[in-house]
């Protein structure tokens, strides 16, 4: 069976070293950009279930901050890399064409 890939918006749609929130099938993603390559993950802190797209992402070790308590997580696989939060979250596989982001779900 065929992986479906479905539009998100363009490369410029999303400022460097931040996140923008996006609803996808009713799925809430946060997809951020650092040094141009996209990562997606589901929008939603798991310790308190607030979104993290606007959280601070810290480029060099390529994960982003939750603005709430501070816990971070992976860009590229949700997994939690500090506290308070203890569950990973979702990723999702990313891909560009012709200044389109897409994305699996
Ligand atoms: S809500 Fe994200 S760390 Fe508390």
């Amino acid at each position: 069976m065929a992986v479906e890939r479905q539009f998100i918006c363009n490369v410029n749609d999303v400022p460097e070293n931040e996140g923008k929130s996006f609803t996808i099938d009713g799925i809430p993603v946060a997809l951020f950009k650092v040094a141009n390559e996209f990562y997606a993950l589901e929008d939603r802190c798991s310790h308190v279930n607030v979104p993290i797209s606007g959280g601070y992402v810290h480029q060099r070790e390529k994960c982003v901050a939750c603005p709430w308590h501070g816990a971070q997580f992976d860009l590229k696989t949700g997994k939690v890399v500090t506290p308070p939060a203890c569950e990973d979250i979702k990723s999702f596989e990313v891909s560009v064409e012709e200044d389109k982001v897409l994305i699996v779900l």
